[in-house]
């Protein structure tokens, strides 16, 4: 404990956008930068776990000190993060993409007097809830994010439930509020006791709140 509270556990730790091919040259993608989730990566490193990174496409450096693997689809995240069990506490920050494209093998030409192409959308996994499912590799410690733009802690707490994770880091990304690829945060964290507002700090101190609290958990008397 102290210096190194998480010595000996191993993280997952998911982060940034996805990347869902249209064809060979496009993409559809979101505005996740991944600082939130590289924040947390760093944090639990530093609090001595052995911490794997999952990250969509970034244009972050790797954080030192932790295993990171890039890639494109939520369907290669997911597939990482497997490849990345047993562990003991997974944190889902990712932006993933709810759907991906049914891929067109050659780029899509636009044809005279043709009408625009539709897109087919296929739904991804859900890799929080899939992680989260009752099996021997369940990490001990599933954490999932919730971003809403009305009504945090309701939706939040109900995310919860569905998606079967154990907390739920909770924040407003309505434009007014700032957080979407901004450098602070301000959340709602969700247990199964309940929610605790955090006050609005940078992404690297609320990172480091989360791994304190992420510590006192597996550090607590009644958790081996
Ligand atoms: O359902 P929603 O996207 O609001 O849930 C957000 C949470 O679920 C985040 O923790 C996100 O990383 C995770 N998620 C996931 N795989 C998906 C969709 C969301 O891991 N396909």
């Amino acid at each position: 404990e102290g210096e190194q509270p998480l010595a000996d556990r191993r993280a997952l730790v998911t982060a940034g956008p996805t990347h869902e091919p249209i064809d060979p040259v496009r993409y559809l993608a979101n505005r996740s930068s991944g600082t939130q989730g590289y924040a947390i990566a760093r944090a639990l490193a530093a609090a001595g776990a052995d911490v794997t990174l999952v990250s969509g496409p970034t244009t972050l450096p790797d954080p030192p000190g932790v295993h990171t693997l890039r890639v494109e689809t939520a369907r290669a995240m997911l597939a990482a993060c497997q490849q990345a069990l047993p562990c003991d506490i997974a944190v889902c920050a990712a932006a993933v993409a709810d759907w991906h494209v049914a891929e067109a093998p050659q780029k899509i030409k636009k044809a005279a007097g043709q009408p625009p192409p539709a897109l087919h959308l296929v739904p991804n996994p859900d890799i929080l809830a899939t992680l989260s499912q009752p099996a021997p590799t369940r990490p001990r410690l599933v954490v999932g994010f919730a971003a809403e733009t009305e009504h945090v802690v309701e939706h939040a707490t109900a995310k919860r439930l569905r998606k079967g994770c154990d907390w739920i880091v909770a924040n407003d990304v309505s434009p007014e509020s700032g957080i979407m690829g901004g450098a602070e945060n301000e959340i709602d964290l969700i247990d199964a006791t309940g929610c605790t507002h955090w006050p609005r700090l940078d992404k690297m101190q609320v990172a480091q709140r989360l791994v304190a609290r992420i510590a006192a958990f597996f550090n607590s008397p009644h958790v081996d």
